[in-house]
């Protein structure tokens, strides 16, 4: 398939441009470099050993998006590009709804006149607010803390209504917590500032650019009193796309919902052990208060996506760090400028 990747030049539409093309598949991206740099995608084409075309704009411009469809033709859009960082959304809240909604709203457009018919969406599994544990694709309603969550639950709205009105499949893929990075230690996560996340914190622990990791409470109802995520490795993610991709025609409802995760809980500093054996020495921490908004504990139910697309995530929790880890030395200020 002839493939548009919108936010290709992110942390995961990186990852996933090369499982596409590793999979047969011709990539196009679309990307305005808001948060990502144009660097990573000369590293894309020495990971792939080709060009790859990418169309450097906002897609909230319905012009630009209208003559991009009019000059391609595409099997399908993966869809990545928005704003995701939870505490600026809540600063800026509609900077998140005009940006993430309009760029879905342009491309749905663009690909209803264009007769392109695929859609892989990046959700989140944030949409399930504080569900029972593991979270279930079948669990309603969906809900969120914040306006970057709220703007996924509304995308994902949005997606069941205009799908049977324009003959569209749509695959909805709540991620877990994505870490790691390409084995090759050439592409990886790459926050802007003070990361948000725990495992690029760790990271820039490691490295040496923070002093040492603040762990956000140890006082929660969890077997070490820190809270349990379902890390997933990005390249297991970005394989799990393609499956989603290749399964659309196939899906048994028009916009189905699909959980990528591993299944298990790991918790903060489970995560931060691990982290300390990839890189071979200890590292420093302190327990400070809990974090306004946190869940203890929660991860995903993988039936769905293993029955349905014969996907599931391979990767360790010692890999996911000894890739970022590998990625965090090589590039110890993330991408260069140029
Ligand atoms: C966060 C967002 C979520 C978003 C996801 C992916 C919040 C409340 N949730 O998930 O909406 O989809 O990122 O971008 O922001 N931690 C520390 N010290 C740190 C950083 C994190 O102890 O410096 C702890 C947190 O308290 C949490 C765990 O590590 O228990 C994971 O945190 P994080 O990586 O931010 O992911 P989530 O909070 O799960």
């Amino acid at each position: 398939m002839k493939v548009l990747v919108s936010g290709g030049a992110g942390y995961i539409g990186s990852h996933t441009v090369l499982a596409l093309i590793a999979s047969g598949h011709d990539v196009v991206v679309v990307d305005d470099f808001a948060n990502s740099k144009p660097t990573v995608i000369a590293r894309l084409e020495t990971l792939a050993g080709r060009p790859i075309p990418v169309h450097a704009f906002d897609l909230t411009d319905v012009d630009k998006t209208e003559r991009l469809f009019d000059a391609e033709r595409f099997d399908a859009v993966v869809h990545f590009a928005g704003f995701k960082a939870v505490g600026e959304s809540v600063e800026n809240p509609l900077d998140y709804y005009t940006n993430n909604l309009g760029s879905t709203f342009s491309l749905l457009r663009a690909m209803a006149r264009h007769d392109v018919r695929r859609l892989v969406f990046s959700s989140s599994a944030t949409v399930y607010g504080d569900a029972p544990v593991p979270y279930r694709e079948d669990h309603e309603p969906l809900t969120a803390a914040n306006p970057y969550g709220w703007t996924k639950a509304m995308q994902e709205q949005v997606f069941r209504d205009v799908a049977p009105a324009h003959g569209l499949r749509i695959a909805l893929l709540r991620y877990f917590n994505p870490v790691g990075a390409h084995p090759s230690g050439m592409i990886g996560e790459d926050p802007q500032g003070r990361p948000n996340n725990l495992m690029p914190f760790i990271a820039q622990v490691a490295v040496g650019r923070r002093p040492e990791l603040e762990v956000f409470g140890d006082d929660y109802p969890t077997a070490d009193g820190t809270c349990e995520r379902d890390y997933i490795h990005v390249e297991d993610l970005a394989r799990g796309h393609v499956a989603a991709l290749e399964h659309l025609d196939a899906m048994v409802e028009p916009v189905r919902a699909f959980n990528l995760g591993g299944g298990v809980g790991t918790s903060v500093l489970e995560l931060f052990h691990a982290f300390e054996r990839a890189v071979g020495h200890e590292l420093p921490y302190r327990v400070v208060g809990r974090r306004p908004g946190d869940l203890p504990a929660y991860w995903a139910d993988t039936a769905r996506a293993r029955e349905e697309l014969g996907w599931v995530a391979e990767k360790t929790i010692d890999d996911m760090c000894a890739d970022t880890w590998r990625w965090q030395q090589q590039n110890p200020n993330g991408f260069p400028d140029a």
